[in-house]
């Protein structure tokens, strides 16, 4: 029922998507365009991604993931990395008792252990305080990388096999796929990337084997609902094969 609340052009919709990712793009250039200093564009961003989180559960989407920061976003200035973390510090502050008001349930995905300690525990806390929440799950990924998830799991696999206690030719994808930190969910149905980048950037290699993609140009302080929801109705009049003939 939720669901119908996406489709306001009357197209019949073929799929709804269970869970949506975004690799939220452009805030430095949107900054830039105006004068302003980058981290003004992620505190903009930032305020994007609290509209599309307030937007799931109208629009019947349970599963919601945001690319937040990449394993490889380190290489960027220091300001700008301070500037980052500081954001994130002061969103999950003012942010979480609405969150957990809510029945939003948070999850974080990447190598949170680079971050200071007390970024950390702010990160375990809001999981902590919302583990029980079920109205949608939303989950950051913070000092992520798709290859780095990889060689996680090839580590973890090979030490077992060490130790004799997985046998190398009973491994299959159903395996693998339970040593990556999203085995708890389904893999995103689509994945929308703003500012007009056309790449994944190691974003969910393993989990996008059938995602759809959808790329936007507008840069991501300026995406509204309104974008979401008509992605959202582009995705719902496609047909998804997974290799087979319909
Ligand atoms: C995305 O915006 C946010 C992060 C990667 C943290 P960018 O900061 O990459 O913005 P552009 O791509 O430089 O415009
Ligand atoms: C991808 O954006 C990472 C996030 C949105 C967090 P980047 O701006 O880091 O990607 P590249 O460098 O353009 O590929
Ligand atoms: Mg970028």
């Amino acid at each position: 029922m939720a669901n119908q609340n996406i489709n306001t052009t009357n197209e019949s919709l073929v799929n709804y998507p269970s869970h949506v990712a975004l690799v939220m793009d452009g805030n430095g250039r949107w900054a830039q365009a105006r004068g302003l200093p980058r981290v003004e564009g992620h505190h903009r961003g930032a305020e994007r991604l609290r509209d599309i989180v307030k937007s799931c559960p109208e629009l019947g989407i349970p599963f919601l993931t945001v690319f937040a920061f990449s394993t490889e976003n380190w290489k960027r200035g220091k300001d700008e990395v301070i500037g980052l973390t500081n954001l994130f510090r002061k969103y999950m502050g003012s942010e979480s008792r609405e969150l957990i008001e809510k029945g939003v349930k948070i999850n974080f995905i990447g190598d949170r252990e680079a971050f200071d300690q007390s970024l950390v525990e702010q990160m375990n806390q809001l999981e902590m305080a919302t583990k029980n929440n079920d109205v949608l799950e939303l989950t950051i990924a913070v000092n992520y990388g798709g290859k780095s998830e990889i060689v996680n799991m090839a580590k973890s696999i090979a030490r077992k096999a060490i130790e004799g206690t997985i046998e190398p030719d009973h491994l299959d994808e159903m395996i693998l796929d339970s040593y990556f930190s999203t085995s708890h969910l389904p893999d995103p149905d689509l994945i929308i990337r703003t500012s007009g980048e056309t790449r994944l950037s190691n974003f969910f290699l393993w989990q996008a084997a059938y995602s759809e993609l959808a790329f936007d140009k507008t840069l991501w302080p300026d995406f509204t609902v309104d974008h979401f929801k008509s992605h959202l109705i582009q995705y719902g009049i496609k047909e998804r094969r997974f290799g087979a003939i319909t």
